[in-house]
């Protein structure tokens, strides 16, 4: 199966579980105080339904969508902007690989593969505007 078809279909069983991205949160925020400082001021109900989409923009990119949206968020997380430096998003990956391993109840090996695959190539777009 595809890399992108098969993080659909998780990314499907993901969001029908309930507290994935309460999960996510807490592990993002617990991976570092750099990133508990970055979300201080933050409305974190907001801040899920947001990320909700993100996660979406990085798989439809990796479908072959054009890049506006990525391009977007790498302005948005620039450092002229929200300084989000580009070692944050190892950890970011890296709370949600663990997330998904969680809550997608038929998540197969090559599903985390073809995850990591999926949100590199959109990641790349985002830090290169850093
Ligand atoms: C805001 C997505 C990675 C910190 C946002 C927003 C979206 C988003 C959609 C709201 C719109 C905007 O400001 O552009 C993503 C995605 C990420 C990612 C898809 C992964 C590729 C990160 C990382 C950090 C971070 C690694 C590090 C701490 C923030 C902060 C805000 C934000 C601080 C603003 C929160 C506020 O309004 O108070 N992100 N983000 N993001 N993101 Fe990210």
């Amino acid at each position: 199966m595809k890399d992108t078809n098969r993080v659909m279909q998780s990314y499907g069983r993901c969001c029908a579980s309930a507290d994935f991205f309460d999960d996510f949160y807490a592990s993002f925020l617990a991976s570092s105080p750099a990133v508990r400082e970055k979300f201080v001021k933050t409305d974190m109900t907001a801040q899920k339904q947001l990320l909700r989409a993100g996660i979406l923009n990085l798989v439809l990119f990796a479908r072959g969508m054009p890049d506006t949206k990525l391009q977007a968020l790498g302005k948005s997380h620039s450092r002229s902007h929200l300084d989000i430096r580009p070692e944050l998003y190892d950890l970011w990956i890296a709370a949600l690989l663990k997330t998904i391993s969680q809550h997608d109840r038929q998540l197969e090996k090559e599903d985390l593969q073809a995850w990591r695959t999926v949100l590199n190539k959109g990641i790349d777009v985002i830090k290169s505007h850093y």
